[in-house]
């Protein structure tokens, strides 16, 4: 059993990732669910398709972009999770170019 979701205070909810299923506590931002699941890349480069996820982690370089909720360009450090969050990976500028 899981001791924080047992614990009553701060209950964790499901978020989904690429379509898995992943564990989130409140007050997470979605770059820490996503560290917590074990993944690190969630957005690639727009002309080489390179990986990127978090670099600076307060908001200032843009490279931890991701796709929520089907709104691309959504800095995954600063934003938090919500319960049925549906994040997806973002492909370079995340629109259709
Ligand atoms: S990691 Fe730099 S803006 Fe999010």
């Amino acid at each position: 059993m899981n001791p924080q979701k047992s614990a009553g205070a701060r209950r964790a909810f499901d978020v989904t990732f690429d379509g898995r299923t992943v564990e989130a506590l409140p007050g997470r931002t979605i770059a820490a669910v996503l560290w917590a699941a074990g993944v690190t890349s969630w957005r690639t480069t727009r002309n080489e398709g390179r990986p990127r996820g978090v670099f600076c982690g307060i908001g200032v370089c843009f490279d931890c972009l991701v796709t929520v909720n089907g709104r691309p360009n959504q800095r995954a450090c600063l934003l938090p999770a919500r319960p049925g969050d549906d994040i997806r990976t973002q492909e370079g500028t995340g629109h259709e170019d």
